[in-house]
């Protein structure tokens, strides 16, 4: 076993606007490691790619893009070269079109080295659709989180609006079931629950319930260890 294979990875998987984002990130925060939002990187890669006016058919292109992507992580700021852009990826755009690239294996697989370089000491948790199943399949801890399409889709509403972006709700809806079916039917790295991935329903839990329970988790598994 390597060195870096014995540092614990947290792999949290589920849809979009699942609240994994947040949970995720809480976490991190309350064991004092590391947080990979893996949704960022592909959300990058397509701002650039909008910005590049590359074509979204265009796999070589795109994946050229996705290998050299000048991006960095300061704290919760995301830089891409030298702009600030982490309200810009968050754009509604920006993530259909993160969700159409991100069926493309060539792209998938530029990622996979800067994903893979965030598992530090003393632990990472890693937040995405193929943390548990692709990047990390020998993770510590696996957890499914996901709630109702309703439940996303307010969450969604209230982010959306809360961050300045226009949002109808509708439109929202019918957004997150279009991107829930491209994610899970890919042929590549699908969204599904890893092997051994506890689930978690969030639709009528609070971010705090949600950490406590994965905090619950990740404390059995130690004892275990
Ligand atoms: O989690 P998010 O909404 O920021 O992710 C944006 C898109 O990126 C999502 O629709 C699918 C894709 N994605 C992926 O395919 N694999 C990941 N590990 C993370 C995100």
């Amino acid at each position: 076993m390597t060195q870096t294979n014995t540092i614990p990875v947290i792999a949290i998987d589920g849809p979009t606007a699942s609240g994994k984002g947040t949970v995720a990130h809480r976490v991190a925060l309350k064991l004092g490691f590391h947080y990979l939002d893996s949704g960022a990187l592909y959300r990058l890669t397509a701002l650039s790619a909008l910005r590049h006016q590359v074509a979204l058919n265009d796999e070589h292109a795109l994946s050229k893009l996705a290998e050299r992507l000048p991006c960095r992580f300061a704290g919760d700021q995301v830089w891409l070269a030298n702009e600030n852009v982490t309200a810009a990826i968050r754009a509604e755009e920006v993530g259909n079109t993160a969700s159409k690239i991100a069926s493309l294996p060539n792209v998938r697989h530029a990622l996979v080295g800067l994903q893979l370089g965030f598992r530090q000491p003393p632990g990472l948790v890693a937040d995405g659709r193929d943390m548990g199943t692709v990047i990390f399949p020998h993770a510590s801890l696996k957890v499914f989180l996901t709630a109702s399409v309703e439940a996303r889709a307010e969450r969604r509403y209230k982010q959306l609006i809360d961050k300045g972006f226009p949002a109808n709700m509708t439109n929202l809806l019918k957004d997150l079931k279009e991107r829930d079916e491209r994610d899970s039917n890919r042929a590549v790295a699908p969204l599904k629950p890893a092997e051994g991935a506890h689930t978690l329903d969030t639709s009528r839990m609070t971010a705090d319930e949600a950490v406590e329970q994965v905090l619950k988790w990740y404390a059995a598994v130690r004892k275990h260890a």
